[in-house]
């Protein structure tokens, strides 16, 4: 029995208020020189992260793997890639974030496995026909020697490559990454046993990878409009919005009923832990959004991610159209949304909107109902690192021959302490290198001073808890500026706490009186039932 979770607060529905802390073991810190951080790296920073006030830790992959799309590519789904440590330093690690009442939730990728993957390694052996390859999609050529369908890769490139005999496999990522058959029962069976397995060892939910993938139709018919398809998956890439909503339901491998069954099947293995009140989040891209509440059905998933502020604008009408609905569109279901401005497959919030603009963003969502998930380094306004070509992993950088640049920006290393590049993440060289100019943005100098974003999202997350996380749903405020309504504010009041952000270059005077709780940047200025916001700032007001 596992002891330690004695010291978690005992609310079942813990996850919908938490803010989660996304933090890829590789870039955190690296206690052997390595230049890859590991987990006694994470083990050594416990204190940090409940210094911060996050209530749990999200673990992108950390299992065996080849790291050909960062861990995304998973060899052994039950052991610790040695690069990071073993069993007994992961289970260190979980031990010392339950004792400090933090919970930790693991990356489970299921839509397809490694290469480097035992089932692969012997399908390849195996040959056509056999019960090794039926638990991937292994076709014939067609008969003028093309791949069975038309589909491209997410990371460009086809869909599809050939093996020694002629067959070809298909995968919708990575050459190295083969899609599993989740029509095989084999497939369904082994990944239940992988899911007790880290239940077992005390972990506290799941964020499920490609959680529409799994699911294939049609997979030996070719799509109309397989690049609009691929183009439309693209968030980054600019289409008519009427054309990317008419294609993306057509996509053949997402989104498709049957992956619904299979998550009322692992419910009831999460409702089987009972006390432990395991979680599990959706990483569905899904259209219409109204789809997306289909993965959070009482007896499906627990949570499902809203990208929708990954490349929302700064600007008032777009983010309160957003927010209002994505609130609205839950609701509907019973659940809260959550809230993400950075992860590690995105531009970084900072680089993409602005400093100021970060730190405002980020303190009206943390006021916002539900959960947030801050990425690793963003509590330290961290910008994209700049990464030469020479030096760059992702495989979509490769596969579309640099074409895209790919997410490495967003995956250097964090920055401790000291006046000089690695700043103590590592004593080695490290797997991606972090940036000169960061010296002001080191844990070390932003924890002594008080107006560092470091600062602000500890005292955010604490006002938070105290303020906020029991306190009532949105009322949006309509016209909050003396005088008229200004495009350039958007405002919402939640119980006894109201949230004001000024998005405008200019200070905005508001008529309201309460106690200025925080500020994202400047100087507030308040008498006589007046309160000035500083230009791109948001704060909270107590009544
Ligand atoms: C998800 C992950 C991404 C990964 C992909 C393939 O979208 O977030 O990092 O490359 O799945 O597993
Ligand atoms: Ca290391």
């Amino acid at each position: 029995m596992n002891t330690s979770t004695i010291t978690l607060s005992s609310d079942p529905e813990w996850y919908r208020k938490a803010v989660f802390y996304e933090v890829m073991v590789r870039s955190f810190l690296d206690t052997n020189g390595d230049g890859y951080g590991d987990f006694r790296g994470m083990i050594d920073k416990l204190d940090y992260l409940q210094w911060l006030g996050i209530d749990a830790i999200w673990l992108p992959p950390f299992f065996q793997s080849p790291l050909r799309d960062g861990g995304y590519d998973v060899a052994d789904y039950r052991e610790v890639l040695p690069t990071y440590g073993s069993t007994a330093d992961f289970d260190e690690f979980l031990q010392g974030a339950h004792d400090r009442g933090m919970r930790v939730v693991i990356d489970f990728v299921i839509n397809h496995t490694s290469d480097q993957h035992v089932w692969f390694q012997e399908a390849l052996k195996a040959g056509r026909g056999s019960k090794e390859r039926a638990r991937f999609h292994f076709y014939d050529a067609n008969s003028d020697g093309t791949p069975p369908n038309n589909w491209i890769s997410l990371f460009g490139g086809p869909s599809w490559t050939q093996v020694d005999d002629g067959q070809f496999y298909l995968h919708l990522f990575d050459s190295s990454q083969p899609d599993l058959n989740w029509d095989n029962p084999d497939v369904a069976e082994d990944f239940e046993k992988t899911l007790r397995f880290w239940l077992d060892l005390g972990a506290d939910g799941f964020r499920i990878d490609v959680a529409h993938g799994l699911v294939k139709e049609d997979v030996l018919k070719d799509h109309p409009d397989p690049q609009g398809l691929s183009d439309a998956l693209r968030l980054d890439m600019p289409m008519d919005p009427e054309r990317r909503y008419a294609l993306l339901p057509t996509v053949p491998y997402f989104d498709r009923q049957g992956v619904h069954e299979i998550y009322r099947k692992w419910r009831t293995i999460f409702d089987s832990y009972g006390s432990r009140e395991v979680m599990a989040v959706a990483e569905a891209w899904v259209h219409p959004p109204v789809n997306a509440t289909r993965y959070v059905r009482a007896d499906e998933l627990h949570q499902v991610f809203n990208f929708d502020l990954l490349d929302a604008a700064f600007e008032a009408e777009q983010l309160y159209g957003l927010m209002s609905a994505a609130i609205d569109l839950m609701k509907s279901v019973g659940a809260l949304p959550t809230w993400a401005l950075s992860n590690h497959d995105s531009p970084r919030v900072a680089s993409r909107i602005g400093d100021l603009q970060s730190r405002a963003l980020a303190l009206f969502v943390l006021a916002l109902p539900g959960s947030c998930y801050v990425f690793a380094g963003q509590e330290l306004g961290l910008p994209d690192g700049v990464i030469p070509d020479e030096a760059r992993q992702d495989p979509i950088y490769f596969r579309t021959k640099g074409v895209q640049k790919g997410r490495d920006g967003a995956r250097v290393p964090l920055p401790w302490k000291g006046e000089t590049a690695p700043f103590g993440f590592t004593s080695g060289k490290p797997w991606l290198p972090l940036q000169e100019g960061w010296k002001d943005l080191t844990v070390e100098k932003q924890e002594s001073d008080p107006r560092s974003t470091l600062n602000l999202y500890r005292n955010a997350l604490n006002l938070r808890a105290e303020h906020l996380v029991n306190n009532g749903e949105v009322e949006w405020i309509e016209s909050p500026v003396h005088g008229g309504k200004s495009a350039s504010l958007l405002a919402f009041k939640r119980g006894n706490v109201s949230v004001y952000m000024n998005l405008s270059d200019l200070p905005i005077e508001i008529e309201v009186n309460g106690k200025l709780l925080v500020v994202s940047s400047g100087i507030v200025d308040g008498r006589d039932g007046k309160v000035t916001i500083p230009p791109v700032s948001t704060i909270w007001l107590h009544h």
